[in-house]
């Protein structure tokens, strides 16, 4: 073949592909032409096995025809594959109907777990009362946890047994009643506090768990009788387990940092009763060891368990569960 006759029949074969690419209306036809025209088969590859062979001046003018048109062609195909496909894409949106025959994905909802609610349920009731809310630190000095509340070095509750110390002076909190000793150090009375919050020790078994939660309760006023705990504990069982006509007794008890110390327990259908909480009048010795005249002010304090009154209040006989992150049980509690 002449260098003619080569160039022309390169000429016809640039515009026969040329028109073929503007023609071709889907990716799969585009795909086929870029067989025809730049494959194995194709004329390009054939004008450019022809040219190995040919005179240096021939193949000089040739190659520089030929990969002129093959840049043209190539370009022009990359370009139309380009609106093809984004033509191709925005059909394939409009055309996309729903399938409404589907059942609908409906994301499984959380719960609120019991202890939360029973801490947002009691918090609430005492902020009806006028009890500001006060948190404490879990990790303690153990003079707080225990000396400031006047429970004396060979107290039990201070032993390995039933306390996790973290070094000599620093134990995580047996009780929320650290709350007492930080509060009344670090604002002036009138009080009313609550505190409710995580603690700590060493126990476990079907009825207890080495963490649990206590809510601790806080008054300190002039002129604060006995008469004023007993109101006001009898409002809160009342409207906890709303029920105003809620059987309860009030049972002489001890603890280090109250004088005098109770139990309250309420009564059951069957006549028997269960202990709920541990209250009495701040003991002097905690009001003095906190800056606070005995004389003028005098208060009372009461600590109860949040998972035993949860337990209580939703039937719930073993403890182990609260701590299991079962989402299905604590969803089974939602609204107690
Ligand atoms: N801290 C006590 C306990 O953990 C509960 C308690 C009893 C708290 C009497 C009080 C109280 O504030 O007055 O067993």
């Amino acid at each position: 073949m002449s260098t003619e006759q080569l160039l022309l029949s390169l000429k016809s074969f640039t515009k026969t592909s040329e028109i073929s690419i503007r023609q071709a209306s889907s990716t799969r036809e585009l795909e086929e032409l870029r067989h025809q025209i730049f494959g194995k088969q194709s004329a390009l590859t054939d004008a450019a096995k022809v040219l190995k062979n040919a005179d240096t001046e021939i193949r000089k003018i040739i190659g520089q025809e030929l990969n002129k048109h093959k840049r043209m062609l190539e370009d022009l195909f990359s370009q139309t594959l380009r609106e093809i496909r984004d033509q191709e894409f925005h059909t394939s949106l409009l055309n996309d109907q729903p399938d409404i025959s589907l059942s609908p994905q409906i994301p499984s909802l959380g719960a609120i777990h019991p202890t939360t609610e029973t801490i947002q349920r009691i918090s609430s009731i005492f902020a009806h009362m006028g009890f500001q809310l006060f948190d404490g630190p879990e990790v303690e000095k153990s003079i707080i946890n225990f000396d400031a509340l006047n429970i004396p070095p060979f107290h039990p509750a201070r032993s390995m047994q039933d306390t996790f110390y973290l070094n000599e002076n620093t134990v995580l909190r047996t009780h929320t009643s650290n709350t007492q000793i930080r509060t009344m150090r670090e604002k002036k009375p009138p009080l009313k506090i609550l505190s409710p919050g995580r603690v700590f020790r060493s126990d476990s078994d079907a009825t207890h768990a080495p963490m649990f939660h206590q809510i601790e309760g806080l008054v300190i006023d002039k002129r604060i009788s006995f008469s004023h705990l007993i109101w006001t504990l009898k409002t809160f069982l009342s409207l906890f387990f709303n029920n105003s006509a809620l059987r309860f007794r009030i049972r002489p008890s001890y603890f280090p940092f109250t004088q005098p110390s109770a139990e309250v327990d309420i009564a059951f259908e069957d006549g028997s009763f269960l202990e709920v909480l541990g209250c009495g009048m701040v003991h002097r010795s905690v009001l003095q060891e906190t800056g606070i005249d005995p004389h003028l002010y005098q208060g009372f304090a009461f600590g109860l368990g949040v998972e035993r009154l949860t337990m209580l209040k939703a039937n719930i006989t073993d403890l182990r569960p609260f701590f299991d992150a079962n989402q299905n049980w604590i969803s089974s509690f939602n609204q107690l």
